[in-house]
């Protein structure tokens, strides 16, 4: 029996209920259809049928910059230009590769990874001209199959430097939105929550792929959804395969950031669109799920904006060589880990602290981080296996301390760099505990170590409001980016997990009341291959033609 929806009005409590009503429970899962309906699969690709389309270029692979250099040098900043935009959506919202069982039964992945990789998140660009490619302002959609930007409507040179005002020059702006059914499809009312860790999987692919370039990521926090929704034509959109905008990220050349505009300035800077093309229909039927859409739109109501600038990070870890995009291009999910793969210590340390501010990645969000990470380590070298906590902001610990188990034990562990704000909590074999609380999902226990990322709930949402509850999850999926960037440099693969028993997980770490709130889990260890797969090119369908 599924519980009414909400009697609910004030946004906060709605995204309170909508929270704990979505917790996986052993006896009770958050409800959804129970079975996948074949005859409603959404297509992955939206297309806004009639908009005109710009094709990218599909640049050879650079052996440099390396991945490693990235977190210690800035590599010099590239020119706008037409190989610079190909190149960024190429390493951040393309397509990987196809995935074949036999003769007509494939499908595509891509750079950024999605939950059921049902792929909720769609990107759009905001751009001045650009030299051999753009030769007019304007809002482009992004279509990652044929690897185009479909203009949705021109602006003009006015417009184009009224919503650019202030900030650095060159710039590009990109919006993501959600397609919410397409992960409902599958998942039902939890859903939404995996359409914001996708969100923040690929701010982290933006910002990597920006950094390869010498070009820095940053979300624009102040603008608020309405005005977005506005900049990007999504306000024109309605019914259940609506896009909801999410965020707008400021790309520059690294170390120009300004002050972003404050709230008050858009909706002058936005200018009316006069939209071309039409989206395409991407299911027959659907089934509706009112809380989505309730908790979609509590947390649309404007709220506090909270900005911190961290100092950078030093990295001193020496470079193992890889190129930045071949580990961007390889980056794939393991569908089952070996139970045996380790994890050198070294790497552990160095994977864990390319997470924290400071490392370039998590400086795209312009806020001070809310989640820390509980580890479950089962195989790092000269490491004993147990529970361990990683503090990714020095205001967290006080009140970790107060929240998590009084068993936990708060020691330094071996060898832990000065600077790297790890503890470890209890010596264990967690590996049954890590399983059983991942949906019984092996993967969890199979691997070097799992995670679950603990969000400063309460706190947040005292303090930001409604809004703050989708960042809690962009903060978690951008991590989980660097977990499955840092995994493949290693030699190793991640996978997210968002099937997770959430109160069992607060039960393990000793967590009573919703001060912490696990939202997001991941795993990374050695691989095992599916030989059933055949992995194809993600782009041989436009070399034929
Ligand atoms: C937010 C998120 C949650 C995920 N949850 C699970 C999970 O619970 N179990 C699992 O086996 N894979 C999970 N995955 C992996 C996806 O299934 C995978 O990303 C998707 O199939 C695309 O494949 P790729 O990552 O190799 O590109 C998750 C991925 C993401 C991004």
């Amino acid at each position: 029996m599924i519980a009414p929806m909400t009697t609910h009005t004030d946004p906060l409590d709605i995204v309170r209920h909508y929270h704990q009503r979505t917790k996986h429970r052993p006896e009770r899962y958050a409800a959804s259809l129970g079975y996948l309906d074949w005859a409603s699969q959404p297509d992955p690709f939206r297309r806004f049928e009639g908009a005109p389309g710009v094709d990218l270029p599909r640049p050879p692979l650079r052996p440099a910059p390396s991945y490693d250099s990235l977190f210690t040098s800035t590599p010099q900043a590239a020119a706008l230009d037409a190989d610079t935009v190909g190149r960024l959506l190429l390493h951040s919202l393309a397509l990987s590769a196809w995935k074949q069982v036999g003769p007509g039964q494939s499908w595509s992945l891509r750079i950024n990874p999605s939950s059921g990789a049902l792929h909720p998140t769609e990107g759009y660009l905001i751009s001045g001209t650009v030299p051999g490619l753009i030769d007019a302002p304007g809002v482009f959609h992004y279509a990652p199959f044929s690897h185009q930007l479909e203009r949705r409507a021109a602006l003009s040179d006015a417009q184009w430097a009224a919503l650019a005002a202030g900030m650095p020059q060159p710039c590009l702006l990109m919006g993501l939105t959600s397609i919410h059914w397409r992960e409902a499809w599958k998942y039902g009312e939890r859903a939404w929550r995996y359409c914001q860790h996708d969100a923040g999987h690929a701010i982290g692919a933006i910002a990597v792929a920006a950094r390869t370039l010498g070009w820095q990521a940053r979300v624009l926090d102040s603008v608020a959804d309405a005005e977005l929704d506005r900049l990007l034509g999504t306000d024109q959109q309605t019914g259940p395969e609506a896009e909801h905008a999410d965020c707008l990220i400021l790309l520059s050349p690294a170390g120009s950031l300004t002050p972003a505009p404050g709230a008050e300035a858009w909706p002058a800077r936005i200018p009316a669109l006069d939209l071309l093309g039409t989206a395409n229909t991407l299911s027959r039927e659907h089934h509706p799920w009112p809380i989505i859409d309730a908790v979609a739109d509590a947390v649309c109501k404007p709220g506090s904006v909270l900005a911190a600038q961290s100092l950078p990070r030093t990295d001193t870890s020496p470079d193992r060589g890889h190129s930045a995009e071949q580990i961007i291009r390889q980056r794939r999910s393991a569908v089952d880990m070996d139970g045996r793969s380790p994890i050198d210590r070294n790497s552990f340390y160095r994977l864990l602290g390319r997470t924290l501010p400071g490392a370039f990645v998590a400086d795209a969000l312009p806020w001070a981080p809310r989640v820390s990470l509980a580890l479950m380590v089962h195989r790092v070298t000269d490491l004993a296996p147990g529970f361990y906590l990683l503090v990714r902001e020095p205001a967290h610990e006080a009140s970790l301390r107060k929240s998590l188990s009084d068993q936990f034990v708060w020691e330094t562990p071996e060898g832990c760099p000065p600077d790297l704000p790890l503890f470890r909590l209890i010596d264990d074999d967690a590996r049954r505990a890590a399983q059983t609380v991942s949906c019984q999902q092996a993967i969890a226990s199979d691997g070097a170590f799992a995670v679950g990322m603990l969000a400063q709930f309460d706190a947040a949402l005292d303090t930001g409001g409604a809004r703050a509850y989708p960042r809690l999850f962009w903060e978690t999926g951008l991590i989980g980016q660097v977990l499955y960037l840092e995994a493949e440099a290693a030699g190793l693969r991640g996978t997210g997990i968002s099937c997770f028993f959430d109160d069992m997980m607060h039960a393990l770490m000793g967590l009573t009341d919703t001060a912490w709130q696990s939202l997001y889990h991941f795993t990374v260890g050695g691989p095992v291959e599916d030989a059933r797969l055949q992995t194809l090119p993600p782009y041989a369908h436009l070399d034929s033609q």
